[in-house]
Protein backbone atom coordinates (compact mmCIF):
# COMPACT_ATOMS: atom_id res chain seq x y z
CA UNK A 1 0.00 0.00 0.00
CA UNK A 2 1.69 3.34 -0.90
CA UNK A 3 2.55 5.57 2.33
CA UNK A 4 -0.14 8.26 3.05
CA UNK A 5 0.75 11.50 1.92
CA UNK A 6 0.58 14.64 4.50
CA UNK A 7 -0.14 18.13 2.99
CA UNK A 8 -0.73 21.46 4.85
CA UNK A 9 -3.44 23.60 3.26
CA UNK A 10 -4.01 27.06 4.37
CA UNK A 11 -7.32 28.67 4.52
CA UNK A 12 -8.62 24.73 5.13
CA UNK A 13 -11.92 26.31 6.98
CA UNK A 14 -14.26 27.98 4.17
CA UNK A 15 -14.39 28.08 0.63
CA UNK A 16 -11.48 26.44 -1.97
CA UNK A 17 -9.23 25.72 1.19
CA UNK A 18 -12.04 24.03 3.09
CA UNK A 19 -12.86 22.10 -0.55
CA UNK A 20 -9.20 21.09 -1.28
CA UNK A 21 -9.06 19.40 2.44
CA UNK A 22 -12.74 17.52 1.76
CA UNK A 23 -10.88 16.29 -1.80
CA UNK A 24 -7.62 15.12 0.05
CA UNK A 25 -8.99 13.88 2.64
CA UNK A 26 -11.85 11.77 0.69
CA UNK A 27 -8.41 10.40 -0.87
CA UNK A 28 -6.69 8.58 2.18
CA UNK A 29 -4.54 11.76 2.42
CA UNK A 30 -3.48 13.64 6.16
CA UNK A 31 -4.32 17.23 5.92
CA UNK A 32 -2.84 19.49 8.36
CA UNK A 33 -5.53 22.52 8.37
CA UNK A 34 -4.28 25.96 8.56
CA UNK A 35 -7.06 28.86 9.61
CA UNK A 36 -7.95 31.61 11.97
CA UNK A 37 -10.06 29.41 13.13
CA UNK A 38 -11.74 25.77 12.89
CA UNK A 39 -8.50 24.14 11.90
CA UNK A 40 -5.74 21.67 13.26
CA UNK A 41 -3.82 24.63 13.52
CA UNK A 42 -5.68 27.86 14.65
CA UNK A 43 -3.31 31.21 13.51
CA UNK A 44 -3.17 34.40 12.01
CA UNK A 45 -0.94 34.16 8.97
CA UNK A 46 -1.28 37.94 8.75
CA UNK A 47 1.20 38.65 11.70
CA UNK A 48 4.92 37.39 12.06
CA UNK A 49 3.79 35.44 15.16
CA UNK A 50 1.00 33.98 13.81
CA UNK A 51 3.34 32.74 10.86
CA UNK A 52 6.19 31.31 13.18
CA UNK A 53 3.62 29.79 15.50
CA UNK A 54 1.66 28.19 12.58
CA UNK A 55 5.22 26.98 10.89
CA UNK A 56 6.49 25.72 14.60
CA UNK A 57 3.06 23.38 15.10
CA UNK A 58 2.86 21.90 11.69
CA UNK A 59 6.17 21.12 12.05
CA UNK A 60 5.65 19.31 15.54
CA UNK A 61 2.69 17.67 14.07
CA UNK A 62 3.97 16.47 10.89
CA UNK A 63 7.29 15.63 12.76
CA UNK A 64 9.13 17.85 10.51
CA UNK A 65 8.39 15.72 7.05
CA UNK A 66 5.32 17.25 4.87
CA UNK A 67 4.42 15.83 0.95
CA UNK A 68 2.16 18.88 -0.33
CA UNK A 69 1.26 22.02 0.92
CA UNK A 70 -1.09 24.80 -1.14
CA UNK A 71 -1.53 28.25 0.28
CA UNK A 72 -5.19 29.20 0.04
CA UNK A 73 -5.67 31.64 2.69
CA UNK A 74 -6.06 35.12 1.62
CA UNK A 75 -8.57 37.79 2.13
CA UNK A 76 -10.63 40.01 -0.40
CA UNK A 77 -10.39 43.47 -0.95
CA UNK A 78 -13.18 45.40 0.08
CA UNK A 79 -14.03 49.19 0.54
CA UNK A 80 -13.95 49.12 4.37
CA UNK A 81 -10.87 46.27 4.40
CA UNK A 82 -7.44 47.87 4.53
CA UNK A 83 -5.15 47.51 1.98
CA UNK A 84 -2.50 46.66 4.69
CA UNK A 85 -4.08 43.53 6.12
CA UNK A 86 -4.35 42.27 2.16
CA UNK A 87 -0.16 43.41 1.82
CA UNK A 88 0.54 40.87 5.31
CA UNK A 89 -2.11 37.96 4.53
CA UNK A 90 -2.03 37.49 0.76
CA UNK A 91 1.41 38.19 0.14
CA UNK A 92 3.50 37.69 3.17
CA UNK A 93 2.02 34.98 4.93
CA UNK A 94 2.09 32.59 1.87
CA UNK A 95 5.54 33.66 1.34
CA UNK A 96 6.03 32.78 4.59
CA UNK A 97 4.62 29.53 5.15
CA UNK A 98 6.09 28.49 1.82
CA UNK A 99 9.70 29.78 2.67
CA UNK A 100 9.10 28.34 6.35
CA UNK A 101 7.93 24.76 5.49
CA UNK A 102 9.87 24.37 2.24
CA UNK A 103 12.80 22.06 4.29
CA UNK A 104 9.71 19.96 5.42
CA UNK A 105 8.55 19.57 1.75
CA UNK A 106 12.08 18.65 0.95
CA UNK A 107 12.62 15.60 3.22
CA UNK A 108 9.23 15.14 1.67
CA UNK A 109 7.90 11.79 -1.02
CA UNK A 110 7.59 14.47 -4.79
CA UNK A 111 6.68 16.98 -2.66
CA UNK A 112 4.85 19.79 -3.99
CA UNK A 113 3.46 23.32 -3.69
CA UNK A 114 0.73 25.04 -4.56
CA UNK A 115 0.53 29.02 -4.24
CA UNK A 116 -3.00 30.98 -4.62
CA UNK A 117 -2.91 34.08 -7.41
CA UNK A 118 -5.94 35.48 -8.93
CA UNK A 119 -7.40 36.47 -12.80
CA UNK A 120 -7.73 39.67 -10.92
CA UNK A 121 -3.92 39.70 -11.83
CA UNK A 122 -4.44 40.54 -15.71
CA UNK A 123 -7.79 41.41 -15.67
CA UNK A 124 -8.49 44.07 -13.25
CA UNK A 125 -6.96 48.08 -13.95
CA UNK A 126 -5.00 50.66 -11.96
CA UNK A 127 -2.40 47.99 -9.81
CA UNK A 128 -0.29 49.65 -7.97
CA UNK A 129 3.27 48.29 -8.58
CA UNK A 130 4.72 50.14 -6.00
CA UNK A 131 2.62 47.89 -3.82
CA UNK A 132 4.16 44.74 -5.73
CA UNK A 133 7.72 45.97 -5.45
CA UNK A 134 7.55 46.30 -1.82
CA UNK A 135 6.53 42.87 -1.69
CA UNK A 136 8.98 41.00 -3.58
CA UNK A 137 11.43 43.34 -1.62
CA UNK A 138 10.18 41.62 1.09
CA UNK A 139 9.62 45.19 2.84
CA UNK A 140 6.63 44.32 4.84
CA UNK A 141 6.42 47.90 6.62
CA UNK A 142 6.89 49.51 3.21
CA UNK A 143 4.29 47.44 1.47
CA UNK A 144 1.88 48.01 4.45
CA UNK A 145 2.00 51.76 3.89
CA UNK A 146 1.58 51.39 0.21
CA UNK A 147 -1.17 48.69 0.10
CA UNK A 148 -3.15 51.87 2.27
CA UNK A 149 -2.59 54.21 0.02
CA UNK A 150 -3.58 52.35 -2.57
CA UNK A 151 -6.96 50.87 -0.84
CA UNK A 152 -7.51 47.53 -0.38
CA UNK A 153 -9.47 46.95 -3.84
CA UNK A 154 -6.16 47.79 -5.86
CA UNK A 155 -4.41 46.26 -3.30
CA UNK A 156 -5.83 42.82 -3.84
CA UNK A 157 -4.44 42.29 -7.54
CA UNK A 158 -1.32 43.82 -6.58
CA UNK A 159 -0.96 40.69 -3.63
CA UNK A 160 -2.23 38.42 -6.25
CA UNK A 161 0.36 39.76 -9.21
CA UNK A 162 3.51 39.82 -6.56
CA UNK A 163 2.99 36.21 -5.15
CA UNK A 164 2.71 34.65 -8.86
CA UNK A 165 5.69 36.81 -9.65
CA UNK A 166 7.62 35.22 -6.52
CA UNK A 167 6.60 31.63 -7.61
CA UNK A 168 7.97 32.44 -11.23
CA UNK A 169 11.38 33.63 -9.33
CA UNK A 170 11.63 31.07 -6.68
CA UNK A 171 10.04 27.58 -8.98
CA UNK A 172 13.47 27.64 -10.73
CA UNK A 173 15.82 27.39 -8.35
CA UNK A 174 18.26 24.88 -6.46
CA UNK A 175 16.06 25.34 -3.47
CA UNK A 176 13.00 24.41 -5.38
CA UNK A 177 13.36 22.71 -8.44
CA UNK A 178 16.75 21.65 -7.17
CA UNK A 179 16.00 20.02 -3.98
CA UNK A 180 13.05 18.01 -6.60
CA UNK A 181 9.81 20.33 -5.06
CA UNK A 182 7.25 21.62 -7.84
CA UNK A 183 6.18 24.59 -6.91
CA UNK A 184 3.14 26.36 -9.19
CA UNK A 185 0.43 28.99 -9.14
CA UNK A 186 -3.29 28.63 -9.82
CA UNK A 187 -4.69 31.65 -10.85
CA UNK A 188 -8.90 31.36 -9.92
CA UNK A 189 -11.37 33.36 -11.77
CA UNK A 190 -14.89 33.85 -10.24
CA UNK A 191 -15.81 30.84 -7.40
CA UNK A 192 -18.80 30.69 -5.44
CA UNK A 193 -17.54 30.84 -2.42
CA UNK A 194 -18.11 32.94 1.07
CA UNK A 195 -15.20 35.45 -0.07
CA UNK A 196 -17.00 36.18 -2.96
CA UNK A 197 -20.28 36.72 -1.81
CA UNK A 198 -18.64 39.42 0.57
CA UNK A 199 -17.41 41.20 -2.94
CA UNK A 200 -21.15 40.80 -3.67
CA UNK A 201 -22.36 42.72 -0.86
CA UNK A 202 -19.58 45.11 -0.90
CA UNK A 203 -20.92 48.92 -1.51
CA UNK A 204 -18.58 49.88 -3.94
CA UNK A 205 -17.84 46.77 -5.90
CA UNK A 206 -20.97 44.63 -5.59
CA UNK A 207 -22.85 45.49 -8.18
CA UNK A 208 -20.26 44.91 -10.74
CA UNK A 209 -19.57 41.23 -9.51
CA UNK A 210 -22.25 39.66 -11.91
CA UNK A 211 -21.07 41.65 -14.89
CA UNK A 212 -18.02 40.81 -15.00
CA UNK A 213 -17.53 38.50 -18.15
CA UNK A 214 -17.48 34.23 -17.95
CA UNK A 215 -17.47 32.87 -21.15
CA UNK A 216 -18.50 29.38 -19.72
CA UNK A 217 -21.65 30.89 -18.56
CA UNK A 218 -21.47 30.25 -14.34
CA UNK A 219 -19.38 30.92 -11.42
CA UNK A 220 -16.43 28.38 -10.45
CA UNK A 221 -17.27 25.67 -7.93
CA UNK A 222 -15.28 25.16 -5.04
CA UNK A 223 -14.42 21.71 -5.67
CA UNK A 224 -13.55 22.16 -9.21
CA UNK A 225 -10.50 24.44 -8.17
CA UNK A 226 -9.86 21.74 -5.82
CA UNK A 227 -9.52 19.22 -7.69
CA UNK A 228 -6.82 21.05 -9.95
CA UNK A 229 -4.77 21.54 -6.94
CA UNK A 230 -5.60 17.89 -6.14
CA UNK A 231 -3.59 17.08 -9.79
CA UNK A 232 -1.15 19.47 -9.34
CA UNK A 233 0.17 17.87 -6.14
CA UNK A 234 0.13 14.80 -7.23
CA UNK A 235 2.23 12.10 -8.90
CA UNK A 236 1.12 13.22 -12.87
CA UNK A 237 2.06 16.73 -12.40
CA UNK A 238 5.87 16.24 -12.05
CA UNK A 239 6.92 18.31 -14.73
CA UNK A 240 5.18 21.35 -13.84
CA UNK A 241 7.22 24.00 -12.64
CA UNK A 242 6.68 28.05 -12.15
CA UNK A 243 3.50 27.61 -14.07
CA UNK A 244 0.72 29.74 -13.56
CA UNK A 245 -2.32 28.36 -14.28
CA UNK A 246 -5.68 30.44 -14.73
CA UNK A 247 -8.93 28.22 -13.89
CA UNK A 248 -11.34 31.22 -14.47
CA UNK A 249 -13.92 29.71 -16.94
CA UNK A 250 -12.38 31.89 -19.98
CA UNK A 251 -12.63 35.54 -18.65
CA UNK A 252 -8.69 36.23 -18.84
CA UNK A 253 -8.62 34.51 -22.53
CA UNK A 254 -11.79 36.67 -23.33
CA UNK A 255 -10.14 40.02 -22.38
CA UNK A 256 -6.78 39.69 -23.47
CA UNK A 257 -6.80 37.30 -26.03
CA UNK A 258 -3.05 37.57 -27.50
CA UNK A 259 -1.59 38.33 -24.35
CA UNK A 260 -0.19 35.59 -23.48
CA UNK A 261 2.36 33.93 -24.53
CA UNK A 262 3.74 37.06 -24.80
CA UNK A 263 7.61 36.21 -27.24
CA UNK A 264 10.47 37.27 -25.94
CA UNK A 265 11.95 40.44 -26.33
CA UNK A 266 7.79 42.16 -26.65
CA UNK A 267 7.91 43.52 -22.71
CA UNK A 268 6.03 42.65 -20.32
N1 LIG B 1 -13.53 33.08 -4.60
C1 LIG B 1 -12.98 33.66 -5.65
O1 LIG B 1 -13.70 34.06 -6.56
C2 LIG B 1 -11.49 33.81 -5.75
C3 LIG B 1 -10.95 34.20 -6.99
C4 LIG B 1 -9.56 34.31 -7.13
C5 LIG B 1 -8.74 34.02 -6.05
N2 LIG B 1 -9.30 33.65 -4.86
C6 LIG B 1 -8.35 33.36 -3.78
O2 LIG B 1 -8.53 32.03 -3.32
C7 LIG B 1 -8.21 31.94 -1.93
C8 LIG B 1 -9.35 31.26 -1.19
O3 LIG B 1 -10.50 32.07 -1.35
P1 LIG B 1 -11.99 31.59 -1.02
O4 LIG B 1 -12.82 32.25 -2.04
O5 LIG B 1 -12.03 30.13 -0.82
O6 LIG B 1 -12.19 32.41 0.34
P2 LIG B 1 -12.83 32.09 1.76
O7 LIG B 1 -13.06 33.40 2.41
O8 LIG B 1 -13.99 31.16 1.63
O9 LIG B 1 -11.64 31.32 2.52
C9 LIG B 1 -10.46 31.98 2.88
C10 LIG B 1 -9.96 31.39 4.18
O10 LIG B 1 -8.74 32.07 4.53
C11 LIG B 1 -8.74 32.27 5.93
N3 LIG B 1 -7.92 33.40 6.34
C12 LIG B 1 -8.14 34.71 6.08
N4 LIG B 1 -7.24 35.46 6.71
C13 LIG B 1 -6.43 34.62 7.39
C14 LIG B 1 -5.34 34.82 8.27
N5 LIG B 1 -4.90 36.05 8.60
N6 LIG B 1 -4.73 33.73 8.79
C15 LIG B 1 -5.18 32.47 8.50
N7 LIG B 1 -6.23 32.23 7.68
C16 LIG B 1 -6.85 33.30 7.16
C17 LIG B 1 -10.21 32.55 6.26
O11 LIG B 1 -10.48 32.37 7.65
C18 LIG B 1 -10.93 31.56 5.36
O12 LIG B 1 -11.17 30.33 6.00
C19 LIG B 1 -7.91 33.36 -1.47
O13 LIG B 1 -6.51 33.55 -1.45
C20 LIG B 1 -8.55 34.22 -2.54
O14 LIG B 1 -7.92 35.46 -2.67
C21 LIG B 1 -10.64 33.55 -4.68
Amino acid sequence: MAKQRTVVVTGSASGMGAATKARLEADGQRVIGVDLRDADVVADLGTAAGRSAAIDAVTERADGVIDGLVTWAGVAGLTKTAGSLLASVNYFGSVALLDGLRPLLARGDRPAAVAISSNSTTCQPGIPMDVIERCLDGDEPGARVAADAAGAMATYPATKTAIAWWVRRHATTDEWAGAGITLNVVAPGAVETPLLQSTREDETIGKFIDLFPVPVGRKGEPDELAAFVQFLLGADARFFCGSVVFVDGGSDAQLRADDFPRPMGRGR
